[in-house]
């Protein structure tokens, strides 16, 4: 998996995505990391990417300029390599809100593209060049759409071959069969005077299933009853 992101800011990106399970991914190559800075394809020398909106009124808009020939330069190097054109996800609190479904779906692609956005937005005559898909990550306004496309990279990483070993395993997780997960215990057995649960202790595996069933489902029931009307 390649992650192509066009930003402003691509030490946010990569700080961040060098960090924990994504960073040991990527020293691995297991997924690579391509940030692209659209300051590096500004039309002027001060490197500027923004103008006044027009119509007039609050903040400054992205040209469309620097970010198409931002993104230019991955769609070139792709077409180079004989691939498919890559989907273009532009981060917007007006774009269809992410779930575990896209997460699995996103993983399968060879690579993607993430574009973010600052000030009030970008100019619309690049979205609709080029951008295949439009994601929020929820219903509240970000400063920028590096936040959402972290969060983005991050649950799809996980789901990529080999990102995840034995020891953290992505197969009864929340969400998996529209259900949040069952409560977890570790050492010690007692806490402040609170147990473990007893069948935990039992080594009767298809007890314990069964227990992390019931758990699984309640938790559900009390905590997202709308994940239940959706399977
Ligand atoms: N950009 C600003 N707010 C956002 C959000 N909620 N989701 C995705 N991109 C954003």
């Amino acid at each position: 998996m390649i992650f192509n992101v066009l930003t402003l800011f691509p030490e946010l990106i990569e700080n961040s995505m060098n960090t924990s399970i994504t960073g040991r991914a990527i020293k691995n190559d297991i997924i690579k990391l391509n940030t692209v800075n659209i300051r590096d394809f500004a039309e002027n020398k001060h490197g500027q990417v923004d103008d006044y909106p027009y119509g007039g009124g609050a903040g400054m808009v992205m040209q469309a300029p620097p970010v198409y020939r931002a993104y230019k330069s991955i769609e070139d190097r792709i077409q180079k390599e004989n691939k498919k054109k890559p989907r273009v996800i532009y981060l917007t609190p007006q774009g269809k809100v992410f779930n575990q479904k896209m997460a699995e779906e996103f993983s399968k692609e060879e690579e993607l593209v993430f574009l973010c956005g600052h000030y009030e937005g970008i100019d619309e005559r690049v979205l609709e060049l080029i951008v295949t898909d439009n994601v929020s990550i929820g219903d509240y306004v970000l400063t920028g759409g590096e936040l959402p496309a972290l969060v983005m990279m991050d649950s799809i990483s996980r789901l990529v071959d080999g990102v995840l070993n034995n020891k953290d395993s992505s197969v009864y997780e929340s969400f998996y069969d529209n259900k949040l997960e069952y409560p977890q215990y570790t050492r010690p057995e007692e806490f402040m005077g609170m147990h473990v649960p007893k069948v935990l202790l039992s080594g009767d595996h298809k007890k314990v299933d069964e227990w992390r069933k019931e758990e699984s489902l309640k938790r559900t029931l009390e905590r997202r009853p709308d994940l239940l009307d959706e399977s």
